[in-house]
């Protein structure tokens, strides 16, 4: 019998309406059928603290200092790797996460115009080099993404922003998907979910050797 594969940190990364928790769901019932344990979790959230900033951030009447919204999402995540996703990891759960990292590159600094830099010594501060193994970006054009987010749900504060600032994240999210080609995939969210699915266990065959 061929050795179980290690449990993996899977991220899912894009704008608004892009069709993560939908494409989250379904893999997280593949994994479970081919008798994987797995775990599904979100950003800004997934742990007591990380849920109690998300209600702040996402929901809160604050307008936050760049540098502190970012430190804030950072300090979500490092409770949410600390008390949530290495647990799970280390008990052999797969893990999979709708945002990370990548959020806050695309949204605070694209999209905000916060310096990089910032982001980069953060995220070593908060994270000392634990990254996704595999990253699946979703994209979408603008209209079509935010027809989806606006027809779930009243806008956040983020769904809020406007035109010009969700292009700048589009942007974001297929430059970094450019720039770390072993760990993410760019997908066509446009298309089907079934195709969008197709497109991401593809993915992951090919980036972790699971096939789903
Ligand atoms: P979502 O649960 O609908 O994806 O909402 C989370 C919102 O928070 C979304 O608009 C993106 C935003 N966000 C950031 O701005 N930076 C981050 O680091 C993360 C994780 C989310």
């Amino acid at each position: 019998m061929a050795p179980p594969l290690p449990a993996r940190f899977i991220t899912l990364e894009g704008g608004e309406g892009a069709g993560k928790t939908t494409l989250a769901r379904r893999l997280a019932d593949a994994l479970a059928s081919v008798g994987l344990p797995v775990l599904r979790t979100r950003e800004p959230g997934g742990s007591p603290g990380a849920e109690a900033l998300r209600g702040l951030m996402l929901h809160g009447r604050v307008a936050w200092d760049p540098v502190a919204e970012a430190m804030l999402m950072f300090a979500a995540r490092r409770e949410h790797v600390a008390r949530t996703i290495r647990p799970a990891l280390d008990a052999g759960i797969w893990v999979i996460c709708d945002r990370f990292a990548d959020s806050t590159l695309a949204y605070q600094c694209y999209g905000h115009g916060l310096d990089a830099a910032v982001w980069h010594k953060l995220a070593d501060v908060a994270l000392e080099g634990f990254a996704p193994d595999a990253t699946l970006v979703l994209d979408v054009p603008l209209e079509t993404g935010m027809a989806r987010a606006l027809a779930r749900a009243l806008p956040d504060r983020f769904e809020r922003l406007g035109h010009e600032f969700h292009g700048r994240v589009r942007d974001a999210f297929r430059a970094i998907a450019a720039d770390n080609p072993r760990r993410c995939v760019l997908l066509d969210a446009g298309q089907t979910p079934e195709a969008v699915f197709a497109g991401a266990t593809a993915a992951l065959r090919d980036r972790l050797g699971i096939t789903l």
